[in-house]
């Protein structure tokens, strides 16, 4: 267990990783999770799909919250520890790349939160920041996609907008890991011809 989820984080793809988030706000690594375990969090998540465990996601947070499928189209499932051995193997995984964020950046995140999410086709979301107005210990977003054999020209890409820098499309292939700033990276999920697959996730600071 352990040294599968250090395998995930050479040294090398450490330094990559947290230069690139602090030079320019984001990073991407493209095979960061094991295929084994990819396939395995596919299945998973196209099962609670079609099981009709995915609901709906929401905009804002608290009263303000509201289900605005012209902002968000996306179905979601929070994980659970012990939902699953994929989900531990997946989280363990998680909890070392936070370890790792913490002692290079000294970002004290402490905690992380992530949920299952299908985009229908032609389901999008809105140019947005992942921080809300009243809540701000989100602070690193985590995006990890679960789509096999994705073709650019099926869409779906996530269009990062980083301040004073031209945008930058990525492809949600399989295995692949995004990181951004979740305070300053304005970014959107453009629609696909297919359903697009992923785990969304953040690592939070407590709040002060
Ligand atoms: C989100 C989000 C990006 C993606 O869930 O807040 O921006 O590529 N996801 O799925
Ligand atoms: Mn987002």
């Amino acid at each position: 267990m352990f040294s599968e989820s250090s395998e995930c984080l050479s040294e090398a793809l450490r330094l990559h990783m947290t230069d690139s988030l602090t030079e320019h706000g984001w990073s991407q690594q493209n095979i960061f999770l094991p295929a084994d375990l990819t396939l395995e969090l596919a299945a998973e998540c196209r099962a609670l799909a079609l099981g009709g465990a995915l609901h709906r996601a929401a905009v804002g947070r608290g009263e303000a919250q509201a289900v605005r499928s012209d902002i968000r189209g996306d179905r979601i499932l929070w994980l659970k520890a012990g939902q699953s051995p994929a989900c531990d193997r997946y989280l363990l995984i998680m909890e070392t790349l936070r370890l790792m964020l913490n002692r290079t950046l000294f970002l004290g995140l402490d905690e992380y939160e992530s949920h299952f999410a299908c985009y229908a086709p032609g389901a999008s979301y809105q140019p947005h920041l992942d921080r809300f107005r009243d809540d701000d210990s989100r602070t690193v977003s985590v995006v990890i996609y679960l789509n096999q054999d994705w073709l650019p020209e099926q869409g779906g890409a996530l269009r990062l907008h980083p301040a004073g820098q031209p945008s930058a499309d990525i492809t949600p292939l399989g295995s692949r890991l995004v990181l951004f700033l979740s305070a300053d990276m304005l970014h959107e999920v453009l629609p696909a011809t297919r359903d697009r697959i992923s785990l969304a996730g953040w690592f939070r600071q407590r709040p002060a």
